[in-house]
């Protein structure tokens, strides 16, 4: 299994990947319309495990963002697997690989996503539940980092959701 950043021409794949969750009301064709004309897919880079032969398993898209210390972060989205292929830990080899990449590349200490699933999922991987998201209804954002640098994110009065999603 390899943890790498999508080449351009696997794009397509990994849109389709979570069409039957977040495209199917709009059709096969305006669904992949939208999402590469996506600004917010664009403002992202997108990362996929891989099997043996090189063919994207799962796949999730990481944004950049500052915390207001100035400190770096990493917000998560869009994590999906092909339903063929769920259920088979895809998704799991890939979120825990990813963080560990950016641990080790780039020192990430905090990471945000929002889930649109049972927190349970994304709590094995260290994130805990901050709570539902204005804005997004059955959403819940989650924050991944330690005790001490979470206490002091949510006691930071200048904090707020992010908002890359
Ligand atoms: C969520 C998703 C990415 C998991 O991918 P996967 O490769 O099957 O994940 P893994 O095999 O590593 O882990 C499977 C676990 O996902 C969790 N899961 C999947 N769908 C879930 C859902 N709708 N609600 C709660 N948990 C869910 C389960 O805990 C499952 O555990 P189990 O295998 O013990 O039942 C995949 O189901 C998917 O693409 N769903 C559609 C897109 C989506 O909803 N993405 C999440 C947005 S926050």
């Amino acid at each position: 299994m390899t943890i790498r950043p999508a080449a351009a021409s696997e794009l397509e794949a990994v849109y389709r990947m979570g069409y039957d969750v977040w495209g199917e009301r709009l059709g096969l064709d305006a669904y992949l319309a939208a999402c590469r004309a996506s600004p917010k897919y664009a403002a992202g880079a997108w990362w996929v495990s891989a099997g043996g032969d090189g063919v994207p398993l799962s796949s999730l898209l990481a944004h950049e963002i500052l915390l207001p210390s100035g400190r770096p972060a990493v917000g998560l989205g869009s994590i999906a697997t092909p339903p063929a292929l769920r259920g088979r830990g895809h998704a799991s080899s890939l979120i825990a690989g990813f963080l560990r990449a950016r641990e080790e590349s780039h020192g990430t200490e905090v990471f945000f996503l929002f889930s649109d699933i049972a927190p349970a999922f994304y709590e094995r991987f260290g994130f805990a539940a901050l709570g539902p998201c204005p804005g997004k209804p059955g959403s819940i954002l989650m924050a991944r980092a330690n005790r001490k640098r979470l206490d002091g994110l949510l006691s930071d009065p200048r904090f707020a959701a992010p908002d890359y999603f």
